[in-house]
């Protein structure tokens, strides 16, 4: 199973191609790389400051490759204004004026999936909630969701007789599994999509300008030679970032592996041919260690 049903009509990849911190003007050749390596959904933001260039690079796969737009499941994120940050909130008008800016950013006519990027303004959740579902009606997104959402904020929104979202894309890896929420999201049928699937690799966001929360301790670990998955990856005969892949997808998350080395972005898209047995699934489950930390300023799903 190649893909998961993300609502009566949309079915989402579970291999994605993520490309936050890949500057604009880098990432086409990433993203194109992606394509002809066999990805087939590209998740990109608002607030990535890439989607010209990722748009670039889809335009130019689809023609080497010889594909078609609906062969492509591409997704992208409001930004949604964070007052806390000095930032004003968008409303239901400046939301939807965001989706047609990114579309002419993108060059495309539709999103498969257009995502809230995470729930910043108590008070404009609501009303930007509501321009996600307008732009569904008018076709500009075919399928829309949220990103760092907790069960509270997603629980506004019923509350409010609106219609529920069909993904929360959040930070999902043995680090972080976040069992309660993913149970909330699989019973109300709001597919989990995994961001910073790799974090426990000791190579995750190295280069400069690459912060996160994840500390030196954390790198260290993911170094040692007997770390848990460079064992189960020898045993399977694949490399660490595989088996962290592989895990997500046996866990029915799709993932969204970011790389700018060609290599890597082939490999990462190889993990539909072998399966994580149930003593690792079962060794990886006791591995959680509650909040993210892909996040500088802290896990955003503790947004008010
Ligand atoms: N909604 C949100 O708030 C949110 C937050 C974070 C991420 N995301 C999305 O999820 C995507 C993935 O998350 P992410 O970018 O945080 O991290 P990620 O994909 O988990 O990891 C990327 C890091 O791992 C390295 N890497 C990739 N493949 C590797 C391999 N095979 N072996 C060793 N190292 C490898 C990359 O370096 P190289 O590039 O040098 O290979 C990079 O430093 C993002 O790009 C974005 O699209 C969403």
């Amino acid at each position: 199973m190649k893909t998961r049903i993300l609502s009566a009509d949309v079915e989402i990849p579970y291999l994605g191609f993520g490309t936050y911190l890949i500057a604009d003007d880098e990432v086409a050749a990433a993203v194109s790389e992606a394509i002809r390596a066999g990805y087939r959904h590209i998740d990109t933001a608002e607030g990535y400051q890439n989607e010209s260039g990722v748009g670039a690079g889809i335009k130019q796969a689809l023609e080497s490759e010889g594909l078609a737009r609906s062969d492509l499941f591409v997704t992208t994120k409001l930004w949604p204004g964070n007052p806390a940050w000095g930032q004003p909130a968008k409303t239901t008008a400046s939301t939807v004026t965001s989706l047609n800016e990114s579309l002419e950013r993108l060059g495309l006519d539709y999103v498969d999936l257009y995502l809230i990027h995470a729930p910043f303004d108590r008070d404009q959740r609501l009303a930007q909630w509501r321009g996600l579902v307008e732009l569904k009606r008018q076709g500009k997104a075919r399928a829309i969701g949220v990103s760092n959402f907790s069960i509270q904020h997603i629980e506004e929104l019923k509350a409010a007789g609106l219609p529920l979202p069909v993904a929360n894309q959040i930070e999902l890896h043995p680090w972080s599994q976040k069992p309660e929420l993913v149970r909330y999201l699989n019973d109300n049928a709001i597919t989990p999509i995994a961001y910073s699937s790799l974090v426990p690799l000791s190579t995750w966001r190295t280069a400069k300008g690459q912060d996160s929360a994840k500390t030196d301790q954390m790198k260290a670990e993911g170094a040692q030679a007997d770390a848990p998955f460079k064992v189960m990856a020898k045993k399977y005969g694949v490399s660490e970032a595989q088996v962290l892949l592989r895990w997500a997808i046996q866990k029915g998350y799709p993932v969204l592996p970011k790389s700018t080395n060609p290599e890597r972005i082939r490999k990462n898209a190889d993990i539909f041919g072998f399966n994580v047995d149930d003593q690792d699934m079962a060794a990886i489950e006791k591995m959680d260690r509650g909040d993210g930390v892909a996040w500088t300023t802290g896990d955003p799903t503790k947004a008010p």
